[in-house]
């Protein structure tokens, strides 16, 4: 059995739909801080399957207790956590309380009841500043610009030394890049309450005529189209990685590994905003403004060693990110 933490979440709840159809039995625990109760029965629909779920806080120690005593879990995949750059710049103390506090209390419990693999939501935000613009993962780890990040890095640095104190553990820590897209149901995806920061789901606030204007942070970076280069995965490609981390846990006696998810390929804020034009047959209102304060100008995973050891890479395409991203925030609203 499986137990997800923040399994109603974006990237949770793509996850847990793949769990369920590689007939994993699944357990969640989410107390809604960043999702909505309706997710449930959505992974329901898309899936036909039923899964066990516990309304509560991470940072619980007694809920996460009752949840390891009444259920036999093999393993735990944990995304719960705050994850807006921008407010942890305002509330860093939230941050590190929320995400340090959850981990820690969860890494406990799991130790009290010898359940001792897990696999990590990281983040590209860990290598930091780099100098270099294709990351991969023997680099050394940099400082994030921002509180969230800087939870990232603490979390990957106590996990290692967990492990050096007892190397039956397993782990992965899979570093993600940036998780775009939506299940081809259109039943879940990204959909952030206030204005958004991240720049799909502003583009679908734009295209849905809920947010004026599109800006585009910065057109004079030293890359091709001057605009800032990342490397888009498609939130369903995202969660068939963690599949293939937690297959290769169960098949490795112990470990610990790190893996970038991402696509390796590289591309700019105007070619996204293109793409989601030409693919959804609409335009967006959008205009060129300042940089973005923190932003590096390009970002891009090398994703070599998650296919050599996981058998993994992006099948997905930027047409399908922006095309089921924009079929969701539809169905959505409707
Ligand atoms: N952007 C705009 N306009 C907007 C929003 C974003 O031009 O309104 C641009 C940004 O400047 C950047 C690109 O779109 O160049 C992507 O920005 P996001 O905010 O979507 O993503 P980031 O790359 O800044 O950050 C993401 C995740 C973080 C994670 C980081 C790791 O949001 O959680 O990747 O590299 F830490």
């Amino acid at each position: 059995m499986i137990l997800v933490t923040g399994g109603c979440g974006y990237i949770g709840s793509h996850t847990v739909v793949e769990l369920l159809k590689n007939n994993y039995e699944v357990i969640v625990i989410d107390n809604f801080s960043n999702s909505k109760r309706d997710v449930l029965d959505k992974i329901k629909t898309i899936t036909n399957k039923d899964f066990k779920f516990y309304e509560g806080n991470v940072c619980d120690k007694n809920t996460l207790k009752t949840v390891f005593e009444n259920n036999k879990i093999d393993g735990v995949i944990h995304f719960a956590g705050f994850k807006a750059v921008g407010e942890s710049v305002e509330k860093p103390l939230m941050y590190y309380r929320n995400n340090l506090d959850s981990t820690l209390t969860l890494l406990e419990v799991m130790s009290d009841y010898n359940c001792k693999k897990i696999v990590f939501s990281s983040s590209a935000t860990v290598y930091g500043e780099a100098k270099e613009t294709r990351f991969v993962e023997t680099m050394k780890k940099g400082i994030p610009s921002n509180p969230y990040g800087k939870t990232k890095n603490v979390i990957e640095d106590i996990l290692e030394d967990l492990y050096t104190s007892d190397p039956t553990w397993s782990i992965t820590m899979l570093r993600y890049f940036n998780p775009v897209g939506s299940h081809t149901s259109g039943l879940i995806g990204d959909d952030p309450s206030g204005i958004p920061n991240n720049l799909m789901p502003y583009i679908l606030r734009v295209a849905i005529g809920e947010l004026e204007c599109l800006t585009i942070f910065g057109n004079d970076y030293d890359t091709p189209d001057g605009t800032c280069i990342r490397d888009y995965i498609h939130v369903v490609d995202l969660a068939l990685g963690h599949i293939k981390a937690l297959e290769q846990l169960f098949n490795l006696e112990s470990g610990i590994k790190i893996y970038n998810l991402g696509s390796g390929r590289g591309i700019s804020v105007t070619e996204i905003v293109t793409t989601f034009e030409r693919v959804n047959n609409l335009k967006l209102n959008y205009k060129y403004g300042s940089r973005r304060k923190g932003d590096l100008p390009s970002i891009c995973a090398d994703p070599t060693l998650a296919l050599k050891e996981l058998g993994w890479k992006c099948e997905k395409t930027l047409d399908d990110m922006c095309r089921d991203a924009y079929n969701f925030i539809q169905k959505q609203r409707n």
